[in-house]
Order: C-alpha cells, then sequence, then structure tokens
C-alpha cells in the first residue's frame, strides 16, 4: 500500500483506540457507556468491536493527530477533520458521538460511523466518514473480515441492513453475518458475499423500507445466482428489537434457523398491503404472485404455489392454471 493509505489507516487505528478509551476509562464516556449497556451490550462485545466515544470537543482528535505528526490536510482527506470555514485550521467531525470502527476486508479501521445518543429527530442518528481514498461506502460489509471464516465453514451469510444487528446477533450466538449500513446493497457486495457462501439470509428491518429491502436484495441476490432466504420479523422490529424484545434463543431457532423461501416471502409481501376480504384484492394478490411465479422455472414450486394461492383465495386450481399459461 501507498504512503497516504498507510497514513490514513494509521490515523484510524489511533482514533479507534482514543476513542475506545474514551469510552471505557473516562468520566466523559459515562453516559454513552450506560446508553450501551441498557441497549444490552456486553463488555465484550464493545471491544470486539472496537466502540467507543468521541468527546464532544472541536478539537480533542486534531490536537491526538497532531501531537502524533499526523498531516490534518491529509487527515481532512481521510474524513477525520474538516476544515474551518475560514480556512485557519481544521476541526473534528466526530462529537459527542458513539463510535463504530468501520473495518475492510482485511480488518483495517478505514471509516467511522457515529451514532448520537439523544433519540430526537434534531440531528441525524448517524454520521458516517464520507467516501475517502481508503473507504469506499458501496464497497464495505460491516463485519466482513470476523463473519468470512463462520462463512466458508457454514455455507451461508446473514446480511442486515444495520451494524447493530450484527453486533446483537453476534452476541446472540450467529456469527455469519454482515451488514450493509442502510438499504443499498451494491454488485460488489453480492460479488464479495457469492464468493464465500452459497447461500444468503437476507433478515431486514420489519418496517416499510425494510420489506422493500429485503425484495429488492432478493431478486439481485439470485439474479447472481445464489441460494436465497428470508427472514422476517414480527411487527415492524428489526433484529436487535427483536432479541431485546424475545431473546437469543427465540431469535436463533425462530427467526434465523426458520427463513422464507424466495416464494414464500413473495406471497407474505404480496399480502401485506390487502384485505384478501375485498376482491380487487384477492385479483390483484394471485396477480402479484403469479407474476413471480412466471419467471421461475421449477415445475413443482409453479404446482405447489397454485395450490396454496387456490387455499387462500377459494379460486379452483383450474383457474388459476389458466390464469398463469397466459402469463408465460
Ligand atoms: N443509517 C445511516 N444514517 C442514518 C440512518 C441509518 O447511515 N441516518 C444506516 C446505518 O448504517 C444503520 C443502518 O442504516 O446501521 C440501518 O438503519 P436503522 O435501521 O435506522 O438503524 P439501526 O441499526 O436500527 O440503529 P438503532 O437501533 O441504533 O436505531
Ligand atoms: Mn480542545
Ligand atoms: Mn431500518
Ligand atoms: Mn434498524
Ligand atoms: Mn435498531
Amino acid at each position: 500500500p501507498n504512503n497516504e493509505f498507510k497514513h490514513m489507516v494509521e490515523a484510524h487505528t489511533l482514533a479507534a483506540n482514543f476513542y475506545s478509551h474514551l469510552l471505557l476509562n473516562t468520566v466523559e464516556g459515562e453516559e454513552a457507556l450506560q446508553y450501551l449497556e441498557k441497549r444490552g451490550f456486553s463488555r465484550e462485545s464493545i471491544e470486539k468491536y472496537r466502540i467507543g466515544w468521541s468527546l464532544n470537543d472541536y478539537s480533542a482528535l486534531s490536537d491526538l493527530l497532531k501531537r502524533k505528526r499526523f498531516e490534518l490536510r491529509e487527515m481532512e482527506q481521510a474524513g477525520l477533520c474538516i476544515m474551518k470555514d475560514d480556512g485557519t485550521g481544521y476541526f473534528d467531525r466526530f462529537r459527542g458521538r458513539i463510535m463504530f470502527p468501520l473495518c475492510d476486508d482485511l480488518g483495517n479501521v478505514v471509516a467511522f460511523s457515529g451514532r448520537t445518543l439523544s433519540s430526537g429527530k434534531q440531528e441525524a442518528k448517524y454520521l458516517n466518514s464520507p467516501e475517502t481514498p481508503i473507504f469506499e461506502k458501496g464497497q464495505l460489509l460491516y463485519n466482513f473480515h470476523n463473519a468470512r471464516l463462520n462463512v466458508r465453514k457454514t455455507g451461508k451469510v446473514i446480511l442486515f441492513e444495520g451494524f447493530m444487528d450484527t453486533i446483537s446477533a453476534d452476541r446472540a450466538g450467529v456469527q455469519n453475518s454482515v451488514a450493509v449500513m442502510g438499504t443499498s446493497l451494491s454488485e460488489t457486495h453480492l460479488i464479495k458475499l457469492k464468493r464465500i457462501a452459497k447461500e444468503i439470509i437476507i433478515c431486514c428491518d420489519g418496517d416499510d423500507a425494510g420489506w422493500e429491502a429485503s425484495k429488492r436484495f432478493a431478486s439481485m441476490a439470485l439474479k447472481k445466482g445464489m441460494e436465497v432466504r428470508i427472514a422476517l420479523l414480527p411487527g415492524r422490529m428489526d433484529p436487535d428489537d427483536y432479541i431485546a424484545e424475545y431473546g437469543e434463543e427465540a431469535f436463533r431457532e425462530k427467526i434465523i434457523a426458520n427463513p422464507h423461501s424466495y416464494m414464500s416471502f413473495i406471497m407474505s409481501y404480496a399480502k401485506r398491503s390487502k384485505n384478501l376480504s375485498y376482491e380487487n384484492d384477492v385479483l390483484q394478490y394471485i396477480h402479484e404472485v403469479l407474476e413471480e411465479l412466471a419467471s421461475r422455472s421449477s415445475p413443482i414450486e409453479r404446482d405447489l404455489y397454485i395450490h396454496q394461492l387456490s387455499t387462500e383465495t377459494g379460486i379452483t386450481v383450474e383457474a388459476i392454471h389458466q390464469q398463469f399459461m397466459k402469463m408465460v
């Protein structure tokens, strides 16, 4: 790696150690530590994921970087500092946030995501590093370097939306998970995952955005030729909420060990916005499911789901089958 890369990674490692120290060993970090404990974070996961705290101060990290002979101009390009409006110097990008180091595939810290402690909507919940020479958001999968071995061993990778979910799942004994950090999954992400896993289990948040993301992720992964399953959560919970509410064992046994097939997910998805006691919703429902089924080649699957549709709606198998033949 060139010098720029090396300096930037060194600075991030220094920053991660600094933030971690502030969280674990200082009075200023106490509130954040209590927040994490209240959310169920164990000391073990705080250490494993190198979680930290950035002081409510404009120069704490910049001062440290300067003392360690890093050039702040370069640190600005690395996303750690921001230039003052009048151009006279730099200040810290992350202030008063819980710091989550984001690592590349080798485990180098290359960026941060900082979570606010407040639950209000005044400021963004997460503040992320900008794209830099060492950090491309569309490439990084949270926890990839930790999960890789377990993914290879099991042939399966669990995909979450948020890194909080990965950290909680890990504590619950699910150690082959990664997170995309939001609702966009890239080609690069998938190529990386396909190289190490045969099967992907998509487990997004239970809100509308999460269901929509599940559908998008699932069809992307199918196109890539992966085996796809979708784990669904009750209500509008996310995986981390579910673990807090129902416990680790329920999460492992009921959610992760019991994911839906793609078609079964599609049926739940199509039903979600409908009321099957309305005629129009029934027709729309059948149409949506058949459309998906038309692009699936297995005759057994076709037969299975046509029967299921018939049972659910009371329309005869023959009628549904005829409709289907018009669509393929
Ligand atoms: N995200 C982000 N900026 C935001 C909101 C979300 O970058 N303002 C990304 C984060 O990487 C986050 C992921 O999207 O991990 C999922 O978002 P969300 O479900 O809202 O966050 P949670 O992981 O559920 O966080 P928390 O439980 O702390 O609310
Ligand atoms: Mn200061
Ligand atoms: Mn979400
Ligand atoms: Mn969430
Ligand atoms: Mn959450």
